[in-house]
């Protein structure tokens, strides 16, 4: 369980709701993390949008989205208490950000993408597809919004969407601004946001194409406060609301991906990373590559992702075929998952797993037991 100590007094006045949700969320999987936001002044629409998400989820939860078991607001205090799943492992930033001063040999950091990059970006675009398909926008994909889990296995770190803040509710916007600046981080915002023109699905998919630059470069060869910069490239705003400058953004990824060395940036591991990117990052949002068709790109092929839209369950099957010990990870005729969410290998030469003879109870029968008794 983690929770911010400054607002532990705030939180104290209403340990009731706290602890019996902590109590219903005992039978979960994953252990609960509990975050508390105290809006302050214009945030309070983001920690409603927030709440509002969480409601959704909860119905329709996904591995590679974390998953929120409660949101409640409390009016009184001005508070949103959220108790969801805790990823251990951190944000994606300061795990590249370790990866990176752990060798500082060159003074910025060498950077090697670590050997479940792909995978996480196949969990990503599962993760976005899904918050798609259930007709929202994440609006503020980046680095800092992806979180670790290991879910016990410390050998698969896997990769899931947090902060549903910025959330849009429809997949088609207008220009407008709720805020009063474009909603995102500026140095991930697609160019139509930044232009205040209509936008839809293509501009999260620009801000994906952003983080898979940081997954695999490391982002720019740059400290900022003496730590490594894990940031994609942003021009410099000439003031606060000088926002129509971060239009020239893609420009500058695509000096990045195109010239590294020149600006700062370490190189894509291959050609097809570098017209993945390309493609995920372009101005003209109707010419980027879809959800859909990203899973046949050379760059992502071999993931073997399952087909478009996938399904809660799919995407379960084909996070466990990246645990398969026969086939490595790469997904293979031998691994499928069982109902218990154990993986069962048939005739593997490697093991052969056989799945729990007393299957676990649900949740709910869970909850009927206790009852009875
Ligand atoms: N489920 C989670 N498990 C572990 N850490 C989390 C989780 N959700 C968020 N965090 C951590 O808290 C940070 C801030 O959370 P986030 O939801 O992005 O709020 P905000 O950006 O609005 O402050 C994240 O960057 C991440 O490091
Ligand atoms: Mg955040």
């Amino acid at each position: 369980m983690a929770l911010r100590v400054d607002e532990r007094a705030r939180v104290r006045g209403s340990w009731l709701w706290l602890l019996w949700h902590c109590l219903a969320s005992a039978g979960c999987s994953h252990r609960p993390q509990l975050r508390s936001t105290v809006p302050r002044r214009g945030f309070a629409k983001v920690a409603q949008r927030e709440s509002e998400v969480a409601d959704r989820l909860s119905k329709e939860p996904h591995r590679c989205v974390v998953q929120l078991f409660h949101a409640k607001h409390f009016p009184d205090l001005r508070m949103y208490c959220f108790v969801m799943e805790l990823c251990s492992k951190g944000n994606l930033t300061s795990h590249i950000r370790k990866l990176r001063s752990n060798d500082s040999s060159a003074g910025f950091g060498e950077y090697v993408a670590p050997a479940e990059a792909f995978h996480w970006i196949g969990q990503l675009l599962l993760g976005l597809e899904h918050l798609h398909v259930m007709n929202m926008l994440v609006r503020d994909l980046k680095t800092d919004n992806v979180v670790l889990s290991d879910q016990g296995r410390a050998d698969r770190i896997m990769a899931k969407i947090t902060d549903f803040g910025l959330c849009r509710f429809g997949t088609e916007a207008t220009g407008d601004w709720t805020f009063d600046a474009p909603p995102g981080t500026p140095a991930y915002i697609a160019p139509e946001v930044i232009k205040g023109q209509n936008y839809g699905k293509a501009a999260d998919l620009y801000s994906f194409g952003a983080v898979i630059w940081v997954i695999l470069t490391g982002g720019l060869k740059v400290l900022t406060a003496g730590l490594p910069k894990v940031e994609p490239p942003c021009a410099e705003m000439a003031h606060k609301w000088d926002y129509s400058v971060l239009a020239q953004n893609c420009k500058l990824i695509a000096a990045c991906v195109q010239n590294p060395e020149k600006h700062n940036a370490r190189p894509l591991p291959s050609g097809a990373a570098k017209e993945l990117v390309l493609g995920l990052t372009r101005d003209e949002a109707e010419k980027r590559p879809s959800l859909p068709s990203l899973r046949r790109h050379k760059a992502l092929v071999h993931l073997k992702l399952p087909p478009a839209p996938a399904s809660s369950k799919q995407a379960d099957a084909w996070l466990a075929t990246l645990c398969c010990l026969s086939c490595g990870g790469h997904g293979c005729s031998l691994c499928r998952l069982m109902e218990d969410g154990g993986i069962l290998l048939e005739d593997s030469p490697l093991r052969r797993r056989r799945p729990r003879k007393t299957p676990v109870p649900r949740r709910s029968s869970l909850q009927a037991l206790v009852t009875r008794s």
